[in-house]
């Protein structure tokens, strides 16, 4: 499943957050690059051991582990990773897919959280692929878009201005993408159906059938 989550931050925020960002020391992204994903890799990220760069992606990761759409389309159990990146013009991030395990945290979902306004930079589209093509993503600042993290996927290089954004990887509780699917509609559905009438014997059952569904498939 590929869903765009919006509003995870306001614009203020996010201007405070590319405030911030302008203070943090950013290195070579291969750093942190499988050795094939370095080859078509030319980006920059915020230092890990630099204090202020955690700090913020710590807020990231609390603002997203209390997001109710996030958490219901993701079944987060823990961060493989999270990371600041910065592109600059000429850089991009070809073809590529991302690591099956970062520090030994299995990567069951990718997603990046964009931080700057489209009309600010331009070229830097995320590109996904599947069977059926490509889609090109470039969203408004503080919204964030995820996949499954077996998906092919690219940035285009940035042609003017700066692209920053913070990716990251959800280590998820529920491994298969299909399932994770299943449970997001019939959580979906539970909430519809609550808005409508209430907690009836409707929900009810929804909400047996959404836990035991979960029982069956989640890996604690
Ligand atoms: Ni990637």
């Amino acid at each position: 499943m590929r869903l765009i989550v919006r509003d995870v931050f306001t614009a203020e925020e996010c201007a405070e957050l590319r405030a911030r960002a302008r203070r943090l020391r950013f290195v070579d992204g291969r750093a942190t690059a499988g050795w094939h994903a370095r080859l078509v890799k030319a980006n920059e990220q915020a230092a890990a051991d630099d204090g202020a760069a955690a700090a913020l992606l710590a807020e990231v990761r609390a603002r997203l582990s209390a997001h109710p759409l996030f958490v219901a389309a993701t079944r987060p159990k823990t961060f493989a990773s999270l990371l600041l990146s910065r592109y600059r013009p000429g850089m991009g991030y070809g073809r590529h897919v991302d690591d099956a395990l970062m520090g030994g945290v299995r990567t069951d979902v990718s997603f990046t959280l964009f931080l700057s306004e489209p009309d600010s930079y331009e070229g830097g589209a995320l590109v996904v692929e599947d069977a059926e093509g490509e889609s090109e993503i470039r969203l408004p600042a503080g919204f964030l878009y995820l996949y499954p993290a077996s998906t092919l996927h690219r940035v285009e290089p940035v042609r003017a201005g700066e692209r920053l954004a913070v990716v990251g990887w959800v280590r998820s509780y529920v491994r298969d993408p299909a399932v994770r699917a299943l449970l997001f509609d019939l959580e979906r559905a539970r909430r519809l159906v609550f808005e409508r009438e209430g907690k009836g014997e409707t929900f009810d059952l929804l909400s047996r059938a959404l836990a035991d569904l979960l029982r069956r498939f989640a890996e604690d």
